[in-house]
């Protein structure tokens, strides 16, 4: 499993890493939105997704599901093109195996008066019906997983026909190598993902490139698909 989005992943060196990452995002929550801004991502997610307009009915509630949301911010960025674009209600679910993630990201919501489900859990199995979301949105975390592809079929299994699946992940090359150390992320390559997308029914995958920041594109590339 380790080379199945096409490149090394760095092994962890203590046998718990998967049980303490939690422990670690827990940790990382307070700061998270510093981070993201310093490098860049608050206004990358806002413009990319401003720019990417997903289709969507407008005449029921969307259901959204972030997949380890960490802070919200880049599904809030989809919230709010979406509203753009004339859509009045989400149905936003964020699940997050951090607890303190999870906190700061329904804050937000509640704040913005966006109705919001948090679910403490691990996205390799998720606790939904099938084809039961519009739209699914995977920032930077499908690389932390121990099992990506067993992630993937999950997401394809919940996706609704003809839903969306947005995913943004570290880049493959020598400036992430120092991200991969540090958390013992898998990277991906794009035609490995892509062919890999397109085995689990994925379809018209399109490859935007962040508008505001060079910074964003050197570390991250986003690929949106919708479900056949
Ligand atoms: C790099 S952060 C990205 C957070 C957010 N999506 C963003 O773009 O700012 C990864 C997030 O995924 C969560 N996470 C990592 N592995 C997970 C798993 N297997 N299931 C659910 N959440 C996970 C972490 O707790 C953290 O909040």
């Amino acid at each position: 499993m380790n080379t199945s989005l096409g490149v090394l992943r760095f092994e962890p060196p203590k046998k718990d890493h998967w049980n303490t990452l939690e422990t670690r995002y827990d940790q990382e929550a307070k700061s998270w939105d510093k981070k993201l801004r310093r490098l860049g991502f608050c206004e990358g997610y806002r413009t990319l997704l401003a720019r990417e307009k997903i289709s969507v009915s407008k005449d029921r509630p969307i259901r959204i599901q972030d997949q380890g949301i960490g802070t919200g911010e880049a599904s809030l960025a989809l919230v709010e093109s979406l509203f753009e674009q004339g859509v009045k209600n989400v149905d936003m679910i964020g699940v997050d195996i951090s607890n303190e993630m999870l906190a700061y990201a329904q804050q937000k919501f509640e704040q913005r008066t966006i109705p919001f489900r948090g679910v403490k859990g691990n996205i390799e199995s998720l606790p939904f019906q099938d084809g039961s979301i519009d739209i699914i949105i995977s920032s930077h975390v499908l690389e932390h997983t121990q099992r990506p592809l067993k992630v993937l079929s999950e997401s394809e299994r919940v996706l609704a026909p003809d839903g969306t699946l947005i995913l943004m992940m570290t880049r493959c090359n020598p400036i992430t190598i120092s991200i991969q150390k540090e958390w013992f992320v898998q990277c991906a390559r794009s035609r490995k993902l892509s062919a890999v997308l397109k085995d689990f029914g994925l379809r018209d995958l399109r490859w935007p490139a962040y508008p505001s920041s060079p910074i964003c594109n050197w570390l991250s590339f986003c690929c949106i698909a919708r479900r056949g």
